[in-house]
């Protein structure tokens, strides 16, 4: 991949090293298209079936007798109100000022002043990053299974597609916020900040360690020491979990461009640990 690129500097590749692999952001642009025309005319928040009026429902009517999937929400909530994430000091409040809010990539989504005014827009910003793995997980399990096809095997080909479509946004959520680095993206692509593709000057001594990794790595003999690169594992991960304390306490303190900073070093380290988990032979996905 490197090689395609004629005039690539020692910085440029590293650049193009430092880009997550296995992580999707960006991806929360462009939600499809609501399914059904007869349901996207539905005025908002009544029930598409039972005309109750609850402008809390998402995904489902709240009329417990009632039930029936409603329309995917388009726009869509960021993915904190889209799995419905309580937040310190901040509980998720269905139909909220933040409901409003977009999803990232909206480029208005950081100008948006209703939205920003909002206690929960801010408590997003300032503390979505220490949202826990097992609280987005149970979120997430919790909606997938009340969208699960096996739910509309007996339902009407349009509720099937909605079904399907907020399943495919759900996960798309899930997916974004399950993990630490792409979660911070996500953060800061709400606060309208651009993770920076080329490493700055500053960014001498980060670089200089990932090459001399990568090659402590690469050099590695396993077969006679299946220990060779244990220390440098380690140690890669602790700084790991630094940059997770030095985002969490920049976005709680509101400094983006610290959070972003630390996540431009984040990639990096992400990069050391992955390509010594190739060697290991570990499964990324743990
Ligand atoms: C709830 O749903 C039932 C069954 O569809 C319906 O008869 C009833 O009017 C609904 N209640 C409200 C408050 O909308
Ligand atoms: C269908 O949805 C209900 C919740 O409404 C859930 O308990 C159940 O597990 C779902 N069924 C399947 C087959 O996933």
């Amino acid at each position: 991949m490197l090689r395609a690129r004629p005039t690539a500097t020692l910085a440029a590749a590293l650049a193009a090293l430092a880009r997550p692999r296995a992580v999707a952001v960006g991806a929360a642009v462009g939600v499809a298209p609501a399914p059904s025309r007869a349901l996207a005319q539905v005025p908002d928040n009544h029930c598409w079936k039972c005309n109750h009026y609850d402008p809390t429902s998402t995904f489902f009517c709240k009329n417990a007798s009632c039930s029936v999937i409603l329309p995917t929400p388009d726009p869509a909530p960021n993915f904190f109100d889209l799995l419905q994430l309580d937040l310190p000091g901040a509980p998720f409040t269905p139909g909220g000022p933040a409901a409003s809010s977009q999803a990232g990539g909206d480029a208005n989504a950081g100008t948006d002043a209703d939205a920003q005014a909002s206690p929960r827009h801010a408590a997003i910003l300032r503390h979505g990053f220490t949202v826990s793995a097992p609280t987005v997980k149970r979120a997430f399990l919790s909606l997938q299974q009340r969208l699960h096809p096996d739910n509309f095997s007996t339902k009407s080909d349009q509720e099937r597609t909605i079904s399907e479509t907020s399943s495919m946004l759900v996960n798309r959520a899930y997916q974004t916020l399950r993990d630490p680095l792409s979660r911070a993206m996500y953060i800061l692509d709400l606060h309208g900040i651009t993770v920076p593709e080329t490493p700055s000057a500053a960014d001498r001594d980060v670089l200089l360690h990932v090459v001399q990794a990568l090659e402590e790595i690469e050099d590695a003999d396993l077969h006679a020491d299946p220990d060779a690169i244990k220390d440098l594992v380690a140690s890669n991960a602790r700084r790991i979990e630094g940059e997770h304390r030095v985002i969490a306490d920049a976005f709680a303190r509101n400094e983006p461009e610290v959070a972003r900073d630390a996540i431009v070093r984040l990639k990096y380290w992400r990069n050391i640990a992955a390509a010594a988990d190739e060697k290991l032979g570990v499964s990324s996905d743990a």
